[in-house]
């Protein structure tokens, strides 16, 4: 298929539009971006790559680095996991407080930001050096020593991270956080924080296509069994309140960030990532979502 034949026409029928939505501003750091950057990069497990606009500028992939986290958690936790985080849809928006009391402080996914910060708090637990070694893990799994955290971004967040220390201490007075505060909230900003380009997003995420094989060095990342749970994570609760809208539409598992970064798996095909700052109501990219759905429409290669 010519895969970068289609972006093109695709990106054609969108430049018919007017591009809506508003870049993340509550992190100040993140309002500096161009709004009109627009990058995609697809990488399939045979290892071709296929790519188009600025698919090769670095992004703050915020939320994306969710799911690598919970990756490694389920790797030292096993099915433990799951007694200090649910695998259900929340419904809400990534950053809401309500359910959690409600639920006496389990969040409903690991992929809302009281979820993050319970996995956050796991890896702390597990990890003698968590930004290090958890850094390592991440550049492994990439096979790419490039990728890092971005201080100037994690500083910008933790001026404005009061609804996550909102979330942090009410799960820390039902005893489903075990470190300290700060220590975690920092892990977690951070986490937030790690800079990718879509090329190097849509390889790092090609072992979620892979069956939770390592594509670089045929590690084995996940098991099979594993690797199908986090896909159906993503397909369930990638897009908060957004998420039966994109399986709706786009039809494959994925997750949004607010820097305006969209992965999305097709098991046994490929992994792709689009980049387009503007975010919708819902936090998610505006312009990412529509090309999605535009792309496996046209190369009919949804999950369903
Ligand atoms: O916790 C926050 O507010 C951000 N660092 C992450 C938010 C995010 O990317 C939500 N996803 N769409």
């Amino acid at each position: 298929m010519n895969y970068k034949e289609i972006f093109s026409k695709i990106n054609e029928s969108l430049n018919q539009t007017k591009d809506s939505g508003k870049v993340a501003s509550y992190i100040k750091e993140l309002g500096n971006v161009d709004p009109t950057k627009f990058g995609i990069h697809l990488t399939t497990v045979n290892h071709l790559h296929y790519h188009f606009g600025d698919s090769e500028e670095k992004f703050s992939i915020q939320s994306i680095a969710k799911v690598l986290a919970l990756v490694l958690a389920y790797k030292l936790e096993d099915e433990k996991l799951w007694e200090r985080v649910g695998v259900e849809p929340s419904g809400t928006s990534f950053n809401s407080l309500f359910q959690l009391e409600f639920d006496k402080g389990i969040p409903r996914n690991p992929l809302i930001n009281s979820g993050a910060l319970v996995i956050s708090d796991i890896l702390v637990s597990h990890l003698n050096n968590p930004k290090k070694d958890f850094m390592e893990f991440l550049k492994n799994v990439s096979g790419n020593s490039e990728i890092d955290y971005c201080q100037r971004i994690a500083e910008s967040e933790k001026l404005t991270g009061h609804r996550n220390a909102a979330l942090i201490n009410l799960m820390k007075s039902f005893g489903n956080i075990k470190n300290d505060i700060d220590e975690v909230l920092d892990f977690y900003f951070n986490l937030c924080s790690i800079e990718m380009t879509c090329r190097e997003l849509s390889k790092t995420f090609l072992f979620m296509a892979a069956y939770g094989v390592n594509p670089y060095n045929d590690e084995i990342i996940l098991s099979v069994s594993k690797s199908k749970r986090i896909n159906a994570i993503l397909q369930l609760c990638g897009f908060y309140d957004e998420a039966g809208e994109f399986a709706f539409k786009v039809g494959l598992p994925g997750k949004s960030g607010v820097g305006g970064g969209i992965v999305a798996i097709l098991p046994n095909k490929y992994s792709i990532a689009v980049w387009s700052p503007r975010l919708n109501k819902k936090g998610n990219s505006s312009k990412g979502i529509k090309f999605l759905e535009l792309f496996t429409t046209e190369t009919e290669t949804s999950i369903f």
